[in-house]
């Protein structure tokens, strides 16, 4: 292992860059005792910044219910609720006229876009299940195959585009197989040169990268609260409200509703409340904001140099190990985000996770990661192995896995 570390480019040590609730988590090992647990894990669902959980603890001691009631606290809860569409809307940088409609994650909101949708969708088909699944079941999806190269995919979805109208372009940030990042502003400019609007699926971008709805054109973005270091579940779908306002509502009930006249009819509000009927999750979207915020304090740049230095580092382990073949759907990705898919030969995926959690304990996610397609598309049908990263790993995090794993594949 020394060996490895030695040739790793990037030896220095890296510390979090910033602190996150559960960092001395203990957790029992095989060989004996306790060591304090590694989260590699984030892309399934990132653990929640300290900054959020403080935020947090703060709105629970005032919570009382949004929308509702003339009391105090209901005002300060809605006020709340009312201003994280605002801190949202400035995190994506969305336009000041964008909708932003609170979900209950990213599946949620996709599945909200393909009901106000009016047409044909194009997808590729290394999306996660959620981008993917609520298009094929309207019947108007039509589904790209990924070329090898990222040219030559922006060419194929241009092709498609250009072959029939479509409605829109559903499309991936970033995988969450291989944490490859597609250029979406040439996707937004494709798409609106044949007509069609684009939508984002955010999930495993927006935690990394800067994103702007304005300047990059995109026209609809949606992504996870859990996957961007705030607890509780909410999600978002933020983008132009015509096509929202002109569908059914998502949801009938209370809240989405003006007037109810069982012999005149419903009027239902246009704007964000007529897709969020009930009472929402709260805190779960005061901590999406909170979140949102917290990252823009600290700022991409060091998000991002934080999380390349620690990839390099990680990609220069894994390339020194034999057997293990990293995963990538592009040869030319121009970017990846904190995220390694990985394959250990001779070893199945959900055996390398229970190594490396029973006798190491390092966290990390084996199998098909919702995107079974690309699985199968990489040659891997029965999956792979992925580690995942954020603001709370440091470099010993990614020695102690390339560690484990060299003790695995040398046994
Ligand atoms: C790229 C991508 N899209 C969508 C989702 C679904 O997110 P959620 O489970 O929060 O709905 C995930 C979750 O892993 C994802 O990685």
């Amino acid at each position: 292992m020394t060996a490895i570390l030695d040739r790793a480019v990037c030896p220095a040590p890296i510390r979090p860059l910033a602190p996150v609730v559960g960092a001395d988590t203990t957790v029992p090992t095989t060989a004996g005792g306790e060591t304090v647990y590694a989260n590699l894990d984030y892309a399934a669902s990132a653990p929640a910044l300290v900054s959020v959980a403080e935020r947090l603890s703060g709105a629970l001691t005032e919570y009382a219910s949004v929308h509702r009631g003339a009391g105090h606290l209901s005002q300060v809860t809605t006020a709340r609720y009312e201003q994280a569409r605002e801190t949202v809307r400035r995190f994506v940088g969305g336009r000041s006229d964008d909708t932003v409609v609170f979900t209950r994650n990213t599946t949620d909101a996709v599945n909200l876009a393909a009901h106000v949708t009016p047409g044909d969708v194009v997808v590729l088909d290394i999306e996660h299940h959620a981008n993917l699944l609520p298009w094929t079941r309207t019947g108007r999806a039509r589904v790209v195959p990924a070329a090898r190269t990222v040219e030559e995919t922006v060419g194929r979805l241009e092709a498609e585009l250009a072959a029939a109208p479509a409605a829109l372009l559903a499309i991936t940030g970033a995988s969450n197989v291989t944490g490859e990042v597609l250029p979406i502003g040439r996707l937004a400019a494709a798409a609106h040169r044949h007509g069609a609007r684009i939508l984002v699926d955010a999930a495993q971008l927006v935690p990394h990268r800067a994103v702007s709805i304005a300047s990059w054109g995109i026209d609809y973005l949606v992504f996870s609260g859990h996957k961007l270091y705030a607890p509780f579940g909410a999600g978002v779908l933020v983008g132009r409200g015509d096509w929202l306002d002109a569908a059914e509502p998502y949801l009938a009930g209370g809240g989405a509703t003006a007037d109810v006249d069982l012999d005149g009819g419903v009027a239902w509000h246009t704007g964000a409340a007529r897709h969020e009927a009930g009472s929402p999750n709260t805190l779960g979207v005061v901590a999406l904001a909170a979140a949102a915020q917290a990252l823009q304090d600290i700022g991409f740049e060091e998000i991002g140099y934080h999380e390349h230095r620690l990839q390099q580092r990680l990609d220069e382990g894994l390339a020194l190990l034999p057997g293990v073949h990293p995963l990538r759907v592009f040869d030319d990705a121009a970017d990846r985000v904190g995220i390694a898919g990985f394959t250990v030969e001779n070893h199945s995926p959900r055996s390398v996770a229970e190594y490396l959690s029973v006798t190491r304990g390092i966290g990390v996610r084996d199998g098909k990661f919702c995107a079974h397609p690309l699985l199968r598309k990489l040659g891997y049908p029965d999956g792979a192995v992925r580690a995942s990263f954020g603001l709370g790993t440091s470099s010993d995090d990614v020695d102690r896995l390339l560690a484990a794993l060299s003790d695995l594949v040398r046994r």
